[in-house]
């Protein structure tokens, strides 16, 4: 058994989640890396377990945390970044699409919360920092499921901030404006002209570009430290002004 700070981070290997597993290393933290896609990043790093999970399947995650309460007897911090995109008007959306996005946005934070929540009660200052978007606020058109499940996800971090206020852990959600990463990343690549994303970005945001993933992982780092313990059941916008400029 390993002892000493363990936070657990899915979607650990996409954009975002790199730079969060690299700050919560350097804050001192193990860190247990979930995704569904192991690209063997941090496959050599003594610090890191790689495990690989779809967090939309229950039988998966059950055995994953499972795995998990056998490497360490708690958990201080679950951070819920898993997520996807599914670019489509709403007339030519599929339900299938709807709720596969569905069960990986929504249902996959749902799964880890109630598999980790035995050992997450053993940890001390415990904190669930799951992942919301601007998207979530804003009018934006094609991405019908992505917005709904976003704004499903603050839902479900403010009664959860309730429901487990009696052990002391604290639950918030983080939505981002665009970062410089993944999602964006993927669309930079579709793109006939990704220079257009850029001049976007300098308009949407008051500070006149987009985030780096680095900014997102350290306000996490924050909310993981019991310097935030007296926040919760919160959405923390970390969109450089651009609910301001809606
Ligand atoms: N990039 C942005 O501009 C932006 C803005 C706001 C919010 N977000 C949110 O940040 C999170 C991470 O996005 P990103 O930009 O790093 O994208 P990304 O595609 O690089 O990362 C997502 C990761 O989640 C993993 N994943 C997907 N489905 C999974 C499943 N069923 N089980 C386990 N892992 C799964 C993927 O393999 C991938 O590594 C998402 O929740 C997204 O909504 C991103």
């Amino acid at each position: 058994m390993i002892r000493k700070m363990f936070a657990v981070v899915t979607g650990a290997q996409g954009g975002i989640g790199c730079a969060i597993v690299n700050r919560l290393l350097s804050d001192g933290f193990f860190v247990i890396a979930i995704d569904k896609t192991d690209r063997g990043i941090f496959s050599e790093h003594k610090n890191v377990i790689n495990l690989s999970c779809d967090i939309s399947d229950e039988d998966s995650v059950r055995t994953t945390f499972s795995t998990i309460s056998k490497k360490c007897d708690r958990l201080n911090v679950l951070v819920n970044l898993a997520g996807i995109n599914h670019k489509s008007s709403i007339k030519d959306m599929q339900i299938s699409k709807w709720d596969n996005l569905f069960r990986t946005n929504v249902g996959g934070m749902f799964l880890t919360v109630k598999h980790a929540l035995h050992m997450m009660k053993a940890g001390k200052n415990a904190s669930i920092i799951n992942f919301s978007s601007i998207a979530g606020h804003v009018a934006s058109k094609d991405y019908p499921a992505y917005v709904t499940s976003k704004a499903a996800v603050e839902s479900f971090t403010i009664g959860l901030s309730k429901e487990l206020s009696e052990y002391g852990i604290k639950v918030n959600a983080v939505a981002p404006g665009w970062v410089n990463a993944g999602f964006t990343d993927a669309a930079r690549s579709q793109s006939d002209n990704p220079d257009e994303l850029e001049e976007a970005a300098r308009k949407a945001h008051l500070m006149g570009r987009m985030a780096e993933a680095e900014e997102i992982a350290s306000v996490i780092s924050w909310l993981a430290n019991s310097k935030s313990n007296f926040i919760t059941g919160q959405i923390v916008f970390v969109d450089g002004g651009l609910m301001r400029v809606h």
